[in-house]
């Protein structure tokens, strides 16, 4: 089964019809996932917004072990993730997107592995290759049908090194210039560990990041709130529509009865 984790500027998805709102308790919190369905190809699949209903919660206070565990108990298999980034490469001109193949995680304090010792015996995952290459192949391949149908400008990374800092606050221009001293052509606050703990359940997981500003010191404006919701307004439309071509190509319903016997 195919979730999809909404970020920023994807708190919902207006062209699919919601079927039902699953809560579940997991071992590390509450959490909600929705139930929908893509009318047109008739495949359900699950929603996941990471923060939450309304946009209430920062990124360093997103619980992500107890969504991907949510998401894990409901039979999800596959997660295309959609991130809001900020751009370090040259070509990753704010409203185009990137389908990241690397991370590096520079955040902090976040429970960032279901094997602590705890709830489950301590192991180490191979995380060489941070997301699914299959999965990164699939999104790659619906902005591609989406680009031709739409004959969309877009522009297109197909690979890329995500930063994950910590935010809630944005870099300092220094920092920035060290993440592309380090290689990292984005910047986002919510890759990690969402991967990773996706990585530990064994789900296949990969990143749509749309490019919603020049990440700080790189551009002689302002990084502005209002620009950046400018941005993510115009490109969720393209956004969601790769969405559709990706559930559309999924695999679809025999997960209805997963859910239907999840704790409410
Ligand atoms: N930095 C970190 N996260 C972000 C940015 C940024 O510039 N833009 C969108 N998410």
């Amino acid at each position: 089964m195919l979730a999809i984790i909404g970020g920023t500027g994807l708190s919902g998805l207006q062209d699919f019809e919601l079927l039902e709102t699953i809560g579940l308790k997991t071992p590390y919190a509450r959490a909600k996932v929705r139930l929908s369905r893509l009318q047109s190809a008739g495949k359900e699949f699950l929603f996941l917004p990471r923060h939450g209903a309304g946009h209430k919660i920062p990124p360093h206070q997103i619980n992500y072990r107890a969504n991907i565990s949510a998401l894990a108990e409901l039979g999800v298999t596959e997660i295309a993730a959609v991130n809001a980034v900020g751009a370090i490469h040259d070509d990753l001109f704010p409203g185009s997107v990137a389908v990241p193949d690397q991370i590096i995680d520079y955040s902090y304090s976040r429970d960032v592995s279901f094997f602590d010792g705890k709830l489950k015996p301590v192991h180490h995952i191979d995380f060489a290759d941070p997301y699914s290459e299959t999965m990164r192949l699939r999104i790659l391949s619906a902005i591609e049908a989406v680009g031709t149908r739409k004959k969309s400008s877009c522009r297109i990374m197909s690979s890329g090194t995500y930063a994950c800092t910590q935010g809630p606050r944005l870099e300092t221009a220094a920092e920035i210039r060290r993440l592309a001293q380090d290689g990292c052509d984005m910047v986002g606050m919510t890759g990690m560990p969402e991967a990773a703990l996706a990585r530990e359940l064994e789900i296949d997981y990969a990143s749509l990041a749309l490019s919603v500003n020049w990440a700080a010191g790189l551009s002689e404006e302002p990084i502005l709130l209002d620009d950046i919701h400018a941005v993510l307004e115009k490109g969720m439309d393209f956004i969601s529509s790769v969405l559709a071509e990706v559930v559309a190509q999924s695999q679809g319903p025999e997960l209805k009865a997963k859910v239907k016997g999840a704790q409410i």
